[in-house]
């Protein structure tokens, strides 16, 4: 009874003396936070390294982001600032109304609310935040002068961290590469892309993925390549019937219901058609038109760039056995080469149509690649590179010459590299001749004729020669 009568009084005194403590807590945790502050600031660094600090311009001090730490950090200072002005506006609110306070009552779940939502979520997210941020280590990490890992106090979307860092192998033992973690990878322009990267990684572990791959693509030509891996389930459509057999399906335009169409403006493979001014995409405009794709590379036109796959292969009788198909297309380069015995890897975006699905379903195999990356095959490997649709005058002759190396880089001594209908301003074909001629292939064939009035067609034929120094 006793009890009953003192509780209102004894609630509330219960709850200030509570929101004292929580106040309390507060404030060490804001000294500490405080205390990183000083420290990011350069506070408790050598006068060298004062200097250094506020005068070297770096963002990046001896082997550690700064900038992301503190940007961290400033998160963390942040939350707690907002939340003691809530909670001292709340008191502040009180103290106005004491002459009520004594009489009004607060019920039990009004102040447990409260608790719950304006005082644990935000301190348990602003304790999340401050956990996230990794120090960096003094000694630096492994052998390496490196404070800390790059990039992990960038991102804050826990499983890109998790992604990030890397993964020391069991039992600190040394693994089949002979070292000793495994650290996966993430293109440096993900630094630019931090929201979408974030939105990408945003899912539930085992969970079904968001369809989304036209963000991931977005994301992969603006330089975020490679991507993170994602633990989430790809989706795939309804209903996947089983493809046709290979003898069918080189040439047999594939079934469209094996193929997610809600990310294409159309909704099958025959609305791919040219004739159709909707099909939504630019490039090889007719590639989806397999009586237009049979004559391709196989009959004579009447441009003289175009050659046929039997020439070339005459060259080399027997030699040319793998190779790869860089361009823009569904795989008939690749399709007719299998019928020669050779086996062709075409590289392929999905740039408003489904490429990669479309050169699958036929049985042969897609790379899904773009300009960005270095190609993931080892020297001297290649017999045959073959481009087409895809490099052409707007191409940067820096970036241009890069990819060459790396396709010299590929291909075989004695392998060939066929350019096929490379067309750009007349004006500027003395530059790309030179991009091609500089690495003094053997020319086979070497044909230039015109495309308008202002544009050329260059294709060749060439040969790289034995380098054996
Ligand atoms: C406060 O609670 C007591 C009993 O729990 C009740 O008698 C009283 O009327 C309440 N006062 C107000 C202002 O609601
Ligand atoms: C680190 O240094 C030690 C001793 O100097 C050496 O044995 C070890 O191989 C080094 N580890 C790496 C990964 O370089
Ligand atoms: C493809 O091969 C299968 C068996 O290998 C055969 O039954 C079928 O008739 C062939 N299809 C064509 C179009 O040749
Ligand atoms: C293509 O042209 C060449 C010579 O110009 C000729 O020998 C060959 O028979 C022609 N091929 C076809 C399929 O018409
Ligand atoms: C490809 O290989 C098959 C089986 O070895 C052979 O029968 C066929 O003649 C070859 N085709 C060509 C064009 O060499």
């Amino acid at each position: 009874m006793g009890e009953r009568l003192c509780f209102p009084r004894c609630r509330l005194g219960r709850g200030t003396g509570l929101l004292q403590i929580v106040l309390g807590g507060l404030v060490i945790l804001v000294s500490i936070s405080s205390l990183f502050k000083f420290y990011s600031a350069g506070f408790f660094l050598h006068n060298e390294d004062i200097c250094r600090h506020f005068y070297g311009g770096a963002d990046v001090y001896e082997g550690f982001d700064i900038r992301a730490l503190t940007a961290r950090v400033g998160e963390v200072l942040s939350k707690m600032e907002s939340l003691q002005d809530k909670l001292e506006s709340t008191v502040q609110q009180m103290e106005k109304n004491k002459a009520m306070l004594d009489k009004t009552n607060i019920s039990r779940l009004e102040y447990k609310k409260f608790l719950e939502e304006e005082v644990i979520q935000p301190l348990y997210n602003a304790h999340i935040a401050l956990r996230q941020i990794r120090l960096p280590r003094i000694e630096g990490i492994g052998n390496t002068s490196m404070k800390e890992e790059p990039l992990i106090n960038t991102f804050v979307i826990e499983e890109i961290r998790k992604y990030i860092t890397p993964k020391e192998n069991r039992l600190g033992k040394i693994n089949i590469y002979g070292t000793e973690r495994i650290y996966n990878t993430l293109g440096h322009a993900c630094v630019l892309w931090k929201k979408e990267l974030e939105e990408y990684m945003d899912y539930d572990i085992g969970s079904y993925c968001k369809d989304d791959w036209i963000l991931a693509q977005k994301l992969m030509i603006n330089g975020c390549d490679p991507l993170p891996r994602r633990r989430c389930l790809t989706r795939a459509s309804k209903l996947y019937l089983k493809p046709y057999p290979i003898n069918e399906s080189l040439w047999r335009l594939p079934d469209g219901r094996n193929v997610r169409w809600s990310n294409y403006q159309c909704r099958n493979f025959e609305c791919l058609s040219s004739k159709n001014p909707k099909r939504g995409y630019s490039k090889c405009i007719g590639c989806f038109e397999l009586e237009k794709e049979k004559l391709k590379w196989v009959t004579n036109t009447s441009l003289a760039v175009d050659f046929l796959i039997k020439d070339a292969l005459a060259i080399k009788p027997g030699e040319i056995r793998i190779g790869l198909d860089f361009g823009v297309g569904t795989g008939t380069f690749a399709a007719r080469m299998r019928e020669q015995n050779v086996t062709i890897i075409s590289t392929a975006l999905n740039l408003r149509a489904p490429f990669n699905e479309m050169i699958a379903l036929r049985g042969l195999v897609p790379l899904y690649l773009t300009l960005n990356q270095r190609l993931p095959f080892f020297d001297n490997t290649m017999d045959l590179i073959h481009t087409t649709g895809f490099m052409d005058g707007w191409i940067d002759l820096l970036l241009m010459d890069f990819i060459l190396f790396d396709w010299d880089r590929i291909l075989r001594p004695g392998g060939l590299l066929w350019i096929d209908r490379f067309f750009c301003k007349r004006k500027d074909l003395d530059d790309y001749m030179y991009m091609f001629l500089q690495f003094r292939y053997k020319k086979h064939k070497w044909v230039i004729s015109p495309k308008s009035k202002d544009e050329v067609f260059l294709s060749a034929l060439l040969e790289k020669p034995p380098r054996s120094l």
